[in-house]
């Protein structure tokens, strides 16, 4: 890993009446080329895929393999998942050096998480969650910030900002679904707005934004702050700077991006295959999903896209 590099302020960023566009942590895909690659395309923040804090905190291997970043990767966060402010605090202590903020997933809605005490299970403990924020700021100094799902019974997530609004949360990301509602449900923009209108830190409304348009559009209808996307940003990772769909000059930029700070094969093939999805052909499509070497999946870019790697591209 670099240096420590300057940190961005992202309180300021989230109060400064701009429309802060904000790349979700998604397990697997958002990574330190992927991050890079919609830094570059409008995205004024990244989040890491959510990482535990608990084996992140025990073990250096598991500390190289999961958080890498260089001094351009910002502005950065950190999200963990955890069931105790302990792991959580050391977690965040040990990435302060290189990021802008660090998160708690307060929103995994997998039975492994609910059972362990992780992600959306943490939403039934808010004292737990304030206690998990305070020591982790105490120890940092870092703005610390949760991401949640909206409660059916919008009195208990009004309860929980205000409880963690007295640790110092930073600002707060409400995914406008319930734990039990899947993402073909759409998403409750009228709970994000009344939970906007309830809390004092700022807010980021998540859920099905899909474009420049969506995010412009989220925003009047809810009032926040800023705005996060996930798998909007998988199919089309230049939607934030207003592109429709993925140009070209971006998977020319991810393949370099990609390709210069490491990635494997079947990564590499995954966001590919996502972001040239709406211009393959059935055909060319199975045949591009059963690469596996990253030496054959540039060969069909190079045959279908007229694109190469290329070094000395950024
Ligand atoms: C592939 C994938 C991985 C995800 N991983 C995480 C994660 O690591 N942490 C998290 O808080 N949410 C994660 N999510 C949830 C998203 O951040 C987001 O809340 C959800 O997909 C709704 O946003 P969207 O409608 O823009 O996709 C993930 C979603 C997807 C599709």
């Amino acid at each position: 890993m670099e240096n420590p590099r300057q940190k961005v302020d992202l309180v300021g960023l989230l109060n400064s009446g701009e429309l802060v566009k904000v790349c979700a942590p998604m397990v697997r895909f958002t990574k330190l080329p992927f991050r890079q690659l919609v830094l570059k395309y409008g995205a004024d923040i990244a989040v890491t895929p959510m990482i535990m804090s608990d084996s992140f905190v025990r073990s250096e291997r598991v500390r190289d393999l999961q958080f890498t970043t260089t001094t351009l990767d910002t502005p950065l966060v950190a999200q963990f998942a955890a069931n105790n402010a302990q792991d959580f605090a050391d977690a965040a202590e040990l990435v302060l050096p290189y990021v802008d903020g660090v998160d708690l997933n307060c929103g995994c809605p997998q039975s492994w998480a609910m059972s362990d005490g992780y992600g959306a299970h943490l939403l039934t403990s808010p004292e737990l969650i304030r206690d998990m924020v305070h020591q982790a700021r105490e120890r940092t100094h870092l703005p610390i910030s949760i991401k949640i799902r909206v409660n059916s019974d919008l009195r208990r997530t009004y309860d929980l900002v205000r409880t963690v609004e007295s640790a110092g949360v930073a600002y707060i990301t409400v995914h406008g679904r319930t734990t039990k509602q899947r993402s073909s449900t759409p998403p409750d923009l009228e709970a994000i707005r009344l939970v906007k209108e309830h809390a004092t830190v700022p807010v980021l409304a998540n859920g099905d934004i899909y474009s420049l348009q969506d995010a412009v559009s989220v925003r009047e209808k809810t009032g926040v702050n800023g705005v996060m996307a996930a798998r909007g940003m998988l199919d089309n990772p230049a939607m934030f700077a207003g592109y429709e769909t993925t140009p070209l000059e971006c998977v020319q930029d991810f393949v370099d991006f990609s390709l210069s700070l490491g990635t494997s094969p079947s990564l590499f093939r995954h966001h590919l295959g996502y972001m040239l999805d709406s211009t393959m052909m059935g055909l060319d499509k199975r045949h591009f999903w059963s690469l596996h070497s990253t030496p054959a999946i540039l060969e069909f870019l190079t045959d279908r896209y007229s694109i190469t790697y290329n070094p000395t591209n950024f």
